[in-house]
């Protein structure tokens, strides 16, 4: 028997008590003659003292113990002197007196600290020696974190009768918006697997089946740039429900979020009920599709107000179908010359032409209107003092106003409104706000490749009014019962009611430009089924790691994953992607082209 405790266990109750712990050194003071030593598990910490006249001489003499080193040590529980207590620690009222210890095995020094971390600590490092990393207190609160999540959502789908059902990681090409990643079969030399985007098709199948509810915590692959929110290997809560509208989902999805973070020990507040946005109303008032809605500063729009403007970067804007739309900085006259130009260059980064600003003065114990800007000498008074009343700017406030192509001008203040909500403090940092952004568009233009796209994927159910009219000419209005979860500016879930009828999804797939042919080859398994009794159906697929992410208030998708891959897919403990043997190779009928790029 390795121990009788977790090392945070043991307190008053103890005294006296004859009891063995086991772990890991965390620090040790030597005080001439007695050693001091912090015992750590996953559970916490332990102070134990070594004091040479309760000890017989071991194998290892208890001054060599070094940081790490895995001892077990047999003791009593003490009171601790008055005055030495440690009220940071549930065990910091008592310690361990060792009166038996063996070494369970020694350590090298470790390449980083643990016990003082450093933030700053490269990252490569600390994923090469992911095992030493997820020893730190703060990365096992994140791991418990994410199984009192999952665990859950699981206890949670199946009270409400869903099964949670597997399906298959070797499947075809799924079109979810990425590359694929994909495994060459060695039976079918020249043929290849593909790795799940996600079980889409499959969990439609099932609705086939008749299974009604589904879930699925899987693994999805997508062989696309990593960011601080995305990994190609990440985990989706993937559901479906048949015979279900989306006001169904969407209600199913908002319980089972309220009861999750009510179930959490979690210092946030959150938004009950959830709002709700249509996707026109997201990009029109915030310039994106995942608006941050812990706080205000919606987009104005200027464009009126500006088209008879002397000033001709305004006017012309207008009159060549442009629009002039920009933000009220609430004190933004407290902005220094640098940040403003630091706004400037912001906003040209973003590929916006310019950023005008006008900083409506404080003028203390005057009533005059005064304004300052870079452009002051074209701008006049009346036409500031107008669109500040329009817009209820104040004296103290800063307006920007950018002019151009209206999709473009919201998207360009959409990103400067988050910045500034970043920069300006302007949300509490421990709220949570949820909305659902309903209503996307069915298509959306791709302007490089000249085609439509999915503005989600090719499955998603068009509103009643479009349905019998799916066509290139009205590609651009049709709305579809297409929905996300958003909370604070981060996209947390995605999905839609289905397509449930093989010709509206050959209508669909011919507008994204798949002949007749390539529609059969990559979708036939799915189209088949409809002709077989497709019920209605819809779902969604929350990301695991992004609501883990929202929950411990971390920023870096990597803090929420046990091994994650860096920004370059890579995974510096197992050195992957590596190559393969050339008897591997020659097995799947596999020829390196360029074997001088074959390498990390
Ligand atoms: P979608 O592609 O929007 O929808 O993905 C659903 C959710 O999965 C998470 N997510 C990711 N998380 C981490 N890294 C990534 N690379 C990544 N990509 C997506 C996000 C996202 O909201 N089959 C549909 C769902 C459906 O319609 O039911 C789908 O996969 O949180």
């Amino acid at each position: 028997m390795y121990r009788d405790y977790y090392c945070n266990e043991p307190n008053e109750k103890l005294i006296g008590q004859d009891v063995k712990l086991s772990g890991w050194i965390n620090k040790r003071r030597d005080h001439g003659g007695l050693l001091f030593i912090d015992l750590r598990d996953r559970s916490g910490l332990i102070q134990v003292v070594f004091d040479p006249d309760n000890l017989k001489e071991n194998e290892f003499h208890w001054n060599q113990f070094r940081s790490e080193w895995v001892i077990q040590v047999q003791g009593v529980i003490q009171k601790r002197p008055e005055g030495t207590e440690n009220l940071n620690l549930p065990t910091g009222k008592i310690e361990l007196i060792a009166k038996n210890y063996k070494v369970l095995n020694v350590s090298k020094t470790l390449p980083f600290e643990l016990t003082d971390f450093k933030e700053e600590t490269d990252e490569i490092i600390r994923l090469k020696y992911r095992y030493l990393d997820l020893r730190r207190s703060q990365k096992y609160e994140i791991l418990n974190l994410r199984h009192k999540v999952v665990k859950f959502i699981r206890d949670y789908l199946d009270t409400n009768g869903f099964l949670e059902i597997e399906t298959p990681i070797l499947i075809k090409s799924t079109p979810e918006g990425a590359r694929d990643f994909v495994v060459p079969s060695r039976n079918n030399q020249g043929q290849f697997y593909a790795l799940p985007q996600s079980p889409q098709q499959l969990k439609q199948l099932l609705m086939v089946s008749g299974i009604d509810k589904y879930f699925q915590i899987v693994k999805c692959f997508r062989d696309e740039d990593p960011r601080s929110d995305r990994q190609p290997e990440f985990t989706q809560l993937d559901l479906e429900m048949s015979f279900v509208t989306q006001e169904d989902v969407l209600n199913l999805t908002e319980e089972m979020f309220t009861g999750l973070i009510k179930s959490l020990d979690i210092d946030k507040k959150f938004n009950s009920p959830f709002q709700r946005m249509t996707y026109d109303s997201a990009m029109e008032l915030y310039g994106t599709d995942k608006p941050d809605l812990r706080f205000d500063m919606q987009i104005k729009d200027f464009s009126s107000l500006s088209k008879d403007n002397p000033f001709k970067v305004l006017s012309n804007t207008i009159k060549n179908k442009g629009v002039v739309k920009g933000l009220v900085v609430p004190g933004g006259s407290a902005f220094s010359r640098k940040k403003i130009d630091s706004l400037v260059e912001y906003t040209r980064e973003l590929g916006g032409s310019g950023l005008i600003w006008i900083v409506l003065e404080e003028n203390p114990g005057s009533d005059d209107f005064e304004f300052k800007s870079v452009v002051r000498k074209y701008l006049d008074l009346d036409y500031v003092k107008n669109i500040s009343t329009t817009h209820n700017a104040k004296k103290g406030d800063m307006i920007l106003l950018v002019a151009g192509e209206n999709k473009h001008t919201l998207e360009i203040l959409g990103q400067l409104r988050n910045k500034l909500g970043r920069d300006l403090d302007l949300f509490d940092k421990n709220e949570l706000n949820f909305c659902f952004i309903t209503d996307f568009p069915l298509f959306e233009w791709d302007e490089e490749n000249k085609k439509w796209t999915s503005s989600h994927h090719p499955f998603t159910m068009p509103h009643e009014e479009h349905q019998n009219n799916i066509t290139i000419d009205n590609a651009s209005d049709i709305r579809a019962y297409c929905y996300d979860l958003v909370a604070n500016g981060s996209e947390i879930a995605s999905g839609s009611i289905r397509i449930h009828k093989k010709e509206m999804q050959e209508e669909v797939f011919s507008i994204l430009g798949y002949s007749k042919n390539e529609t059969n080859e990559l979708f036939s398994q799915l189209l088949d089924a409809f002709e077989y009794g497709a019920p209605p159906h819809g779902g969604i697929a929350p990301g695991i790691d992004r609501i883990i992410m929202l929950l411990s208030g971390t920023e870096n998708i990597r803090d929420v994953i046990a091994f994650p891959k860096t920004q370059s897919g890579f995974d510096p403990l197992f050195e992957s992607p590596s190559q393969l043997t050339a008897e591997q190779l020659n097995e799947l009928g596999i020829s390196i082209k360029n074997p001088e790029n074959n390498s990390n």
